[in-house]
Parts: C-alpha cells; structure tokens; sequence
C-alpha cells in the first residue's frame, strides 16, 4: 500500500535566547509564576534579520540532509503559518524560492497552533493520490511579531522557531512505516476566545494576539483526549502501543492533563516547551526533531501528534516512524 512517510525531520531556533528572568525585567511577572503555571523557562525570539522564511527554510534544509535527498527532488510544500513574512504570497513559495525547487506544489496552512497537523494530513492526502512523490511539511512561525509585549497574561507564553520534515510516497507493508491515520476538527464559534485583532480586511494592520488562557486550556484537554481516541479508533492500536507522543508544547499542565485522561504514562510524552515555549505551528515539528536527534524516537516506533489552536482548531495524527 501507499503511504507517506517521514523520512527525515530538521528544525531551527532564532540565535536569541529570552528567559524568564530577562522578561520579567519587561513586565510585571516572575520565574516562578511562569514556570509553575505553564512549565516554560526560556524561549528564542527572532531578531530583525530572522523571519518566518528563513527559520522555516533551516529547518526544511536540515530535513533535507536527514533524509539524504537534494531539494530539487520535492514537489510539494506545505506551510503551516499564522505569522507568514507577507500577508502574500504564500511564505511556502518563499521558502521554495530559497531552496531552488520552483515548478512543483507550493502554498501555506493556517490553523494556528494545529497548523502542522493540518499541512500533515494535507501532504499526506496528496501523496497518496499522486500529485506529487516527495514533499516537505513545515511548521514556522515569529509569533514574537504579534505579541502585544505589555500583556503579562500573553507575551511570557510564546515563541519562535520552525520544524519540517520531509515526507516521501512509499510502497510499503501493512505494518510498515507512515501515517496510519489523521483526524482534523475546527469549531469556529469560539473565535473570541483566542485570535489576533488585526488583519488585512478587518483593520488593515497586523494586530496583537489575544488569549482568554483559563477557557483555552480547559476545551485543549478535552478536545484532544477526544481526537486522539478518534485517531486510535481508525487503526487496530490502542493507546498502550504508543511509543511516543509528540504534542503542541503550550503548556506542561495540558501535556500532563492530557496524557492522564488517556493513561497514558508522562514518560512517553516528548516536552520541549520549557527550552521553546509555544511556537505555535512550529512546535510539533521542533518536538519531533529534538526527541529525533537526541536518540529517543527511532525507526519502528509509533508515534501520536496532536495539537490545538486558535479557531478553534485540533487534530491529531498517527505515524510509525
Ligand atoms: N505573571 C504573573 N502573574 C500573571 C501572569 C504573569 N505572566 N499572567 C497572569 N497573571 C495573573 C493574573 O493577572 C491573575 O491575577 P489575579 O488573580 O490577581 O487576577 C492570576 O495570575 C491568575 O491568572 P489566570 O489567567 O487565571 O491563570 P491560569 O492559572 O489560568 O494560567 C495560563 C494562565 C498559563 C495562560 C493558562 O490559563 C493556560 O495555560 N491556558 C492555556 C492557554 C494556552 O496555552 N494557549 C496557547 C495557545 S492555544 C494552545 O496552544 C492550546
């Protein structure tokens, strides 16, 4: 059977490094606070000279090298984003522009903080049908960007970053590797809840994020227990055959919440967002790239992703390695 496999992952932080400490000389906040509250003790933000493009085409170079194949092969690109270089065009053309691939597939996703688990499940429904053989999915974002820096209950929750991983068409066996199974969900009537008060058509500028953070949290457990039972229920695995979930980094309370509603032991559950915070769609992949790199995820494991974002929009995707 055909599936999508990923066959090399990348990722890539801004050179700056922000700790808590640093912050709370910005706003009225402390370490402590921060840390017992969401987990997080540092993130990288992006300079002048660092975009959304940039990160996203270092992360996409080193999914390139992992997987051993030259950029001219990829016919497709998908970019998860909300915080794209340009309102147009599509950040993914520019990072196609930057590894010398033109002429195949390229355009953006925005679903937020799920924004990979989208582009994912989008990749992957066009290898399978043939539209393209190689492709590169790609979380990036510069949510620094869109903070508004005097909000103490926002600003200390996010970073920026990228990861990408490259996702091949394959021939392969029943219990081989890919992405066995993906489920995508969004609930627009909860817009107020979590959305930057800017764009091109409302108020012609860029905006600021703005969080209600106690209501968020509570519908992210739920719906993610929820997608991930759906997930589970589309394949004959359960959830004690996980090796490893790899979730949207937004808050250690959540990943902890969550992975109790399914028993699943913590042990499983990859977290990055004390070193990153919460990049957003960029998350999921930097997590995958870091338990990767360092020797823990490995060929043969089954691997869960999942995320939530602002939409809402959630979804969840399983993957053996
Ligand atoms: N430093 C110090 N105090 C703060 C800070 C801060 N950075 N931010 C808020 N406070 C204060 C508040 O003003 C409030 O003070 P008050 O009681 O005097 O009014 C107090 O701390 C408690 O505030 P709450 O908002 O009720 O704190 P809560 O325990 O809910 O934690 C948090 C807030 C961390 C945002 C939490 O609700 C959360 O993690 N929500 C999930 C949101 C999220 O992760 N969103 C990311 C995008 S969506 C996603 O990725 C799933």
């Amino acid at each position: 059977m055909i599936r999508s496999v990923i066959t090399g992952t990348g990722s890539a932080l801004p050179a700056k490094c922000v700790t808590n400490a640093e912050l709370a000389e910005r706003v009225d906040t402390s370490d402590d606070w921060i840390v017992e509250r969401t987990g997080i003790r540092q993130r990288y933000i992006a300079d002048e000279t660092e975009f959304t493009s940039t990160l996203a085409t270092k992360a996409a170079r080193a999914a390139l090298e992992a997987a051993g194949i030259d950029a001219s092969e990829i016919g497709l690109i998908v970019l998860a984003t909300a915080t794209p270089d340009h309102t147009f065009p599509a950040t993914a053309t520019q990072v196609q522009a930057a590894l010398g691939c033109g002429g195949g597939v390229a355009f953006d996703v925005q679903a937020v903080c799920s924004g990979f688990l989208y582009a994912l499940a989008t990749a992957d429904s066009m290898l399978r049908t043939g539209m393209a053989q190689k492709a590169l999915v790609i979380g990036a974002e510069t949510f620094s960007r869109i903070l508004d820096w005097e909000d103490r209950t926002t600003c200390v929750l996010f970073g920026d970053g990228a990861g990408a991983v490259v996702l091949e068409a394959q021939d392969v066996a029943e219990d081989g590797p890919g992405i066995l199974a993906s489920r995508l969900h969004a609930e627009g009537a909860h817009k107020d809840m979590l959305y930057v008060d800017g764009g091109p058509s409302t108020t012609g500028t860029v905006g600021h994020l703005r969080m209600k953070g106690r209501e968020v949290f509570r519908h992210a457990v739920v719906n993610l227990a929820d997608v991930l039972t759906e997930v589970l229920a589309d394949t004959d695995l359960g959830a004690e055959d996980i090796d490893w979930v790899v979730p949207h980094q937004a808050n250690a309370r959540i990943l902890d919440a969550t992975a109790r509603k399914l028993d699943l032991p913590t042990e499983k559950v990859v977290v990055t967002v004390d070193r990153h915070a919460n990049t957003s769609a960029a998350s999921v992949p930097l997590a995958l790239d870091t338990a990767v790199r360092d020797g823990r995820i490995k060929a043969g494991d089954l691997v869960m992703f999942e995320a939530m974002g602002g939409g809402f929009t959630w979804g969840a995707s399983l993957a053996r390695m």
